[in-house]
């Protein structure tokens, strides 16, 4: 139906039933569809000519902005907790309490380097931050299908609104969820904004976000983009769901972790760099 469905990358727990939910959203009618996207490593590339692409995170801590002090702190917490997001002998339960844990000391070390606003664009357009191959005709023609995309992001969302801006995708169809700097008067970082969302309390943030979700109630039919676990209830603020299809990018520990992916996504792709196959399934919906 899909010839991209076999690709190389793509492996599927129920061909059929992604078949099923695939027809039934195209009876639909894509004026029922919205999409729900994480950002880092999802709609962003996980590396490049075999180097690692950074996180919105990652784009601040490799940037001048911050003191070669606290560089080497950010690096030790990155070498002590990435580890952990993806280990998957651990459950959540386990690793929820550390991975609030790493948002808080990376916070707190971020507020104290007095990050200035007026420098963010020139730190952006310094970085190795990629988005993945075929963005602009994701982006370009969700827009033109007028197809709400909810980014939802454990990232900055300052950075990663730069980062969409400068690539030229930021259309007004796109949303975002993340967390927010929270400048003084003098332009300087003084904490972050709201409450804090980390890889797993994305659920919590949907259902107190249900305004926006509200405003999409027309829209049942999910397209969900992740490349966590902690991503798969990025949806949950949706009432009256019809169907959802997720996309899970596996991009690391890929043997370890690929059966928990397929039990959970729709569909996986296997260290895919690109957004070929959703690029494909939204041409087919449309
Ligand atoms: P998300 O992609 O689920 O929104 O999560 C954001 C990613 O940011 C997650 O994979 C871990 C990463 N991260 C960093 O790279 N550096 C940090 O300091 C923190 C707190 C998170
Ligand atoms: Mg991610």
């Amino acid at each position: 139906m899909i010839p991209e469905l076999s690709n190389p990358s793509v492996c599927m727990r129920d061909p059929q039933r992604v078949q099923e939910i695939l027809q039934s959203m195209v009876k639909a009618g894509s004026n029922t569809v919205q999409v729900i996207s994480d950002f880092d490593m999802t709609l962003t590339r996980f590396a490049y000519n075999g180097k690692r692409c950074p996180t919105c995170h990652n784009i601040l801590d490799n940037s001048n902005l911050i003191s070669t002090d606290c560089k080497i702190e950010l690096k030790e917490l990155l070498n002590t907790y990435y580890p952990i997001e993806i280990d998957s002998s651990r459950s959540v339960e386990e690793k929820l309490p550390l991975m609030v844990e790493w948002w808080t000391k990376a916070h707190k070390l971020l507020v104290q380097q007095k990050i200035r606003k007026d420098l963010l664009a020139m730190v952006v357009q310094e970085s190795d931050a990629m988005l993945r191959e075929g963005y602009k005709l994701l982006f370009d023609h969700l827009y033109e299908h007028s197809i709400p995309l909810l980014i939802f992001s454990a990232g900055i969302g300052d950075i990663l609104e730069e980062v969409i801006r400068q690539a030229g995708v930021f259309h007004p169809n796109v949303k975002v969820f993340s967390n927010y700097m929270d400048f003084d008067e003098s332009g300087e970082l003084r904490a972050f904004k709201g409450e804090l969302i980390h890889i797993y309390n994305k659920r919590e943030g949907a259902l107190l976000n249900t305004g926006h979700f509200q405003e999409l109630r027309t829209r049942p039919n999910v397209l969900l983009l992740g490349d966590s676990l902690g991503d798969l209830t990025m949806a949950d603020g949706v009432q009256d769901m019809e169907n959802i299809l997720k996309i899970g990018f596996l991009n690391d520990k890929v043997e370890e972790r690929k059966q928990s992916y397929l039990d959970s996504y729709d569909i996986v792709l296997l260290k895919d760099e690109t957004l070929e196959v959703p690029n494909a399934i939204m041409l087919y919906l449309t």
